[in-house]
């Protein structure tokens, strides 16, 4: 399939610029003045529009099994929701369970994820720590195109990574030239605080957050920062949701070390007071780790991002519909923990970021695509409109409206975190490995079409690190 998209403005996370973009094969071929279209290209419009890089979303959980249960949206209903809203690629988790095989995990992810209808990729998490885990952490970076490790540091007594798996994991890391990344809750304060609530009689939705209080991300945060400093391993912190989390990494970035922290949509634009709710389904369908902020931390979150201290935004797309989350009706710390947001994470941006000043679109493609590549290691195959690029391109109408919504969401939840919202600032035509997906309004998702993205290993930075050790 061959497509010109003519008469855009063309926005890289360095510049603007008019230029026609012609795709083919799945790749950009030229970015120019005046490019003639190929005999049967399809010709798009894109005078008044910006043309930018497809967004990458490096935090999705697609089919999770989490929680006694799995979330809505699989891999091909949450990829297609992406690409309606201009995401073109994804970093989805694989999530061993405590004592199962990181090979064995891999590859029923790889088989879930084979319907997916946009690009992906993912980070692997280590849930327990044995010499098999150790070997095949180097099968995966060496073999199988995987580059970053998760740890969850929270979720006590199911997939918890203690100090001695975050050790352990993070060294191996190292050797291997991948990303250590962690979610950052102390999961010990966590559980004793959700214990604490339940006996106190507090039992709704309302104890959530107050069983997560910014202190115990930060402490862990820190935790986490600490460990990677006295290693001499770079970090990416995910879900950055509070001031404390944002500190530590704004310190250590001052004192030279490679800490990158990712923020989610919804943390930037909805706040703590959902958790007050009355309606149980209202309440519930905010409950999500960390949880959301009051506005003082969302302030800080924006800084952070405008300050170039946080580097990505993400959704935790992790999708679960009222009836999941009434398995938590007496009992919060049962309500399975997840929100969705891959179909308005560049629409959210965009409104509260672009039209606000906080962003240039420039800094917008930065945080939506470009950082990500680059710090995933998928970049320039990625996060850039180029010649040789993939061709992955969201066309953008900056005056143009929607109001989001569970009822015109294309995403399977019932759920929207942003229900209600109007932006301006939305897409018009997602092209994704060179096929029109979207089209004003129109999705055209196409079940396993997306491919795995292989992300090459760090080895000369990380071997730089590894004498910086010895
Ligand atoms: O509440 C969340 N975030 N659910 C998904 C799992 C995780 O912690 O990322
Ligand atoms: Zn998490
Ligand atoms: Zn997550």
């Amino acid at each position: 399939m061959t497509i010109l998209i003519r008469g855009g403005t063309v926005v890289n996370a360095d510049r603007e610029f008019k230029a026609d973009v012609l795709c083919d094969n799945g790749k950009i071929i030229a970015v120019g003045e005046n490019l003639d279209a190929p005999a049967g290209a399809e010709v798009i419009d894109a005078g008044g529009l910006y043309v930018m890089p497809g967004g990458i979303d490096p935090h999705t959980h697609m089919q999770l099994p989490f929680m006694g249960t799995v979330t809505q949206d699989d891999f091909f209903t949450g990829t297609a929701a992406g690409l309606a809203g201009g995401t073109t690629s994804i970093i989805d988790f694989v999530i061993p369970n405590p004592q199962q095989s990181l090979m064995e995990a891999f590859n029923t992810w790889r088989g879930w994820a084979e319907k997916s209808a946009g690009d992906y990729s993912f980070h692997v998490a280590v849930t327990w720590w044995d010499e098999t885990v150790h070997a095949d952490m180097g099968k995966l970076v060496n073999e199988h195109g995987v580059n970053s490790f998760k740890h969850f540091m929270a979720y006590k007594n199911a997939i918890m990574a203690d100090d001695e798996i975050l050790v352990k994991s993070f060294t191996r890391a190292l050797e291997l030239g991948a990303m250590p990344t962690v979610h950052a809750e102390n999961g010990e304060l966590v559980y004793m605080l959700q214990q604490e609530m339940l006996k106190q009689g507090k039992t709704g939705p309302e104890a959530h957050p107050l069983s997560r209080p910014p202190v115990v991300e930060g402490e862990a945060a820190q935790r986490a920062i600490a460990i990677a400093n006295v290693l001499n391993t770079p970090l990416y912190i995910v879900h950055v949701s509070c001031q404390e989390s944002l500190d530590a990494i704004t310190r250590a970035r001052a004192h030279g070390q490679r800490v990158f922290g990712e923020v989610l949509a919804g943390h930037l634009v909805v706040d703590d007071s959902v958790y007050k709710n009355k309606d149980f389904v209202q309440a519930a369908g905010h409950v999500m780790s960390p949880p959301f902020r009051s506005s003082q931390h969302q302030q800080a979150l924006w800084q952070g991002l405008q300050g170039g201290n946080l580097h990505t935004t993400a959704t935790d797309h992790c999708t679960f519909c009222a009836a999941q989350k009434a398995a938590g009706k007496d009992d919060f710390t049962k309500i399975p923990n997840g929100c969705g947001g891959i179909e308005e994470r560049m629409m959210v941006l965009w409104d509260a970021g672009v039209n606000t000043g906080r962003l240039t679109p420039s800094e917008f493609v930065k945080v939506t695509s470009a950082n990500c590549a680059q710090i995933f290691n998928i970049y320039p195959r990625k996060g850039v409109i180029a010649e040789g690029a993939d061709a992955d391109i969201v066309l953008w109408d900056a005056a143009g409206t929607k109001t989001l919504s569970a009822k015109t969401q294309f995403s399977k939840g019932d759920f929207n975190v942003f229900e209600g919202r109007t932006v301006k600032g939305i897409p018009t035509h997602t092209i994704s490995g060179g096929k029109l997906v979207f089209n004003q309004g129109e999705l055209m998702a196409e079940m396993g079409a997306g491919r795995y993205i292989k992300r090459p290993s760090f080895s000369p930075m990380f071997q730089a690190l590894n004498k910086m050790r010895a």
